[in-house]
């Protein structure tokens, strides 16, 4: 069964929320559905997540894959993974481009990396070998960042662009972890934006920061902040009005300040060709 089309601007599907959303079926364009909070067979919580794209299209979003990383990857993980998606038919599956894993030792953050030739031709291994096991082309996220290597030498953009060329891969553009690694790296987000390759991006991601007056702090905690929304503009009339989903995961507000934060960059989509 072909999944159903992911369209305008959604919200992440938080567990506070999923009772409410059952039982009223709010109208929600799409909701994103984070995979690895839902990866084991026959329980509550993967239940729900089945039960909740029965009524909404949905997409997959993980955290787990460690695209980056040089240990083997985790059989049973892409696994779980993929019988997740079987059942909840997303319209596409998406990580990011980073490492969370080094010898046993798993992070909970989401670590960048080094940007030079020799890091793209392992990603981009990486990336196809997870397309391979999951039997679909993969959607890959920018993060945030607050350090950068000594090896770099290429930037984040250039880096970024010829992974998704190279994988032949799309992209998740979070406008959010552009304009905090700007600020922290100081760069120019505009650049960034100017230089990815248009087909290659399908969907936004917006969320909140905090500022800590000498750098941005990606925390997802609180509404979108203006200089964001300002971006986000930029990006609607480089690439097109693409799916949008609102990410926010601590200080989780009701389900109907979510809404009213998707609803924003409804109106965002429809201003920006004004
Ligand atoms: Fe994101």
């Amino acid at each position: 069964m072909t999944p159903n089309p992911i369209l305008g601007c959604g919200i992440g599907l938080r567990f506070q929320h999923i009772d409410q959303i059952l039982a009223d079926k709010p109208p929600i364009p799409w909701l994103e559905i984070l995979s690895d909070n839902y990866l084991t067979p026959g329980s509550v919580q993967q239940d729900y997540a089945i039960e909740v794209a029965e009524y909404y299209p949905v997409t997959l979003h993980g955290v787990g894959m460690s695209l980056g990383a040089t240990e083997p990857f985790n059989d049973e993980y892409f696994q779980r993974l993929k019988s997740l998606a079987d059942q909840v038919r997303p319209a596409w599956i998406s990580d990011h481009l980073c490492w969370t894993a080094a010898h046993g030792w798993v992070s909970h953050d989401l670590l960048p990396l080094p940007y030079t030739e020799e890091t793209i031709k392992h990603v981009v291994q990486r990336i196809r070998e997870a397309q391979d096991r999951l039997e679909r082309r993969l959607v890959i996220e920018n993060v945030s960042s607050y350090l950068q290597y000594q090896e770099s030498y290429l930037s984040e953009w250039e880096f970024l662009s010829a992974v998704a060329e190279e994988a032949d891969c799309k992209l998740l553009l979070d406008v959010n972890n552009i304009y905090v690694s700007a600020f922290n790296h100081d760069f120019d987000p505009c650049k960034y934006l100017d230089s990815i390759p248009i087909e290659r991006v399908q969907q936004f991601h917006l969320a909140g920061y905090e500022d800590k007056g000498t750098h941005l702090l990606d925390t997802h905690g609180q509404p979108v902040s203006d200089p964001v929304w300002g971006l986000y503009k930029l990006a609607l009339q480089r690439f097109g009005a693409l799916p949008t989903l609102i990410e926010w995961d601590n200080n989780i507000p009701s389900l109907e300040e979510l809404l009213a934060e998707a609803h924003k960059a409804t109106e965002a989509h429809i201003h920006a060709f004004a």
